[in-house]
């Protein structure tokens, strides 16, 4: 086992989910598709921290966002190009299934952020405990992924940066805003903790919509659907003589 670096530690609770990661990461299809879909989230928080660099007005953020930036866009390519060596060593299968996206989250939970509207005191609080839980996540996925040395390298790799992201950010809030950085951490964590809510009672209504949907379908609808065949044989086959006062409608338009 890789030794832990000194912040390369998960959180418990991302530790206690080992067992099901493990699971998650088994699958080769599950990697591909988790792969590729975490080289799409590095890509994006890439484009977020490139917008940080243009807005802020502090030089040294600026150079610091940029690097972030471009270690961003190289762990989107180094996530794709992984799942397309392994894409190519699978046979040929349908890649429908359970993926775990929720279980087994990946990149920095960018797309909450609203750079433009952001100081740098709240953007640095966010990105930090964006790495901070990537770094979190990163940590379980290398330790689980003994099976497939190379993926694992990948996120041996990916964690080092992520964990400089984490301490960089933690170090710059703390200079920018020496009096209240625990300040704007602890808004930062409600802020997350709340998405988070919303999030999961987005995914809980879905489902429960879907459960109501397939009850109404089960049992609202074969009474009609008994009722319409009832009729439908009660109904006389062909053409049909209609009597001489019902026809009598046929001479007005309306
Ligand atoms: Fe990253
Ligand atoms: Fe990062």
């Amino acid at each position: 086992m890789v030794p832990t670096r000194p912040q390369e530690r998960a959180t418990p609770f991302d530790r206690m989910l080992t067992p099901l990661h493990r699971w998650i990461w088994s699958d080769a299809e599950r990697r591909v598709l988790k792969l590729l879909r975490f080289g799409e989230t590095e890509t994006d928080g890439g484009r977020d921290i490139l917008r940080a660099a243009e807005v802020t007005s502090d030089p040294l953020l600026r150079r610091l966002y940029l690097e972030h930036a471009i270690d961003e866009f190289r762990h989107g390519v180094m996530f794709r190009r992984r799942a397309t060596t392994l894409l190519g060593a699978l046979p040929s299968r349908s890649t429908s299934g359970f993926h775990g996206e929720w279980l087994a989250p990946g990149g920095h939970g960018l797309d909450d952020l609203q750079v433009d509207n952001e100081s740098d005191e709240t953007m640095l609080a966010f990105l930090h405990l964006s790495e901070k839980a990537a770094a979190s996540r990163f940590t379980v996925y290398r330790d689980v992924m003994h099976h497939d040395p190379p993926t694992r390298a990948v996120f041996e790799e990916i964690l080092h940066d992520e964990t400089f992201h984490m301490n960089y950010t933690l170090t710059q809030l703390a200079r920018v805003a020496p009096e209240n950085h625990r300040r704007h951490l602890w808004r930062a964590r409600l802020s997350r903790l709340w998405k988070a809510y919303l999030r999961l009672a987005t995914a809980l209504a879905g489902m429960l919509g879907s459960i109501l949907l397939t009850i109404q379908y089960f049992v609202l609808l074969p009474p009609f659907a008994w009722l319409a065949k009832r009729a439908e044989r009660r109904e006389v086959s062909g053409w049909s003589l209609v009597s001489p006062e019902r026809s009598s409608l046929l001479d007005r338009e309306y």
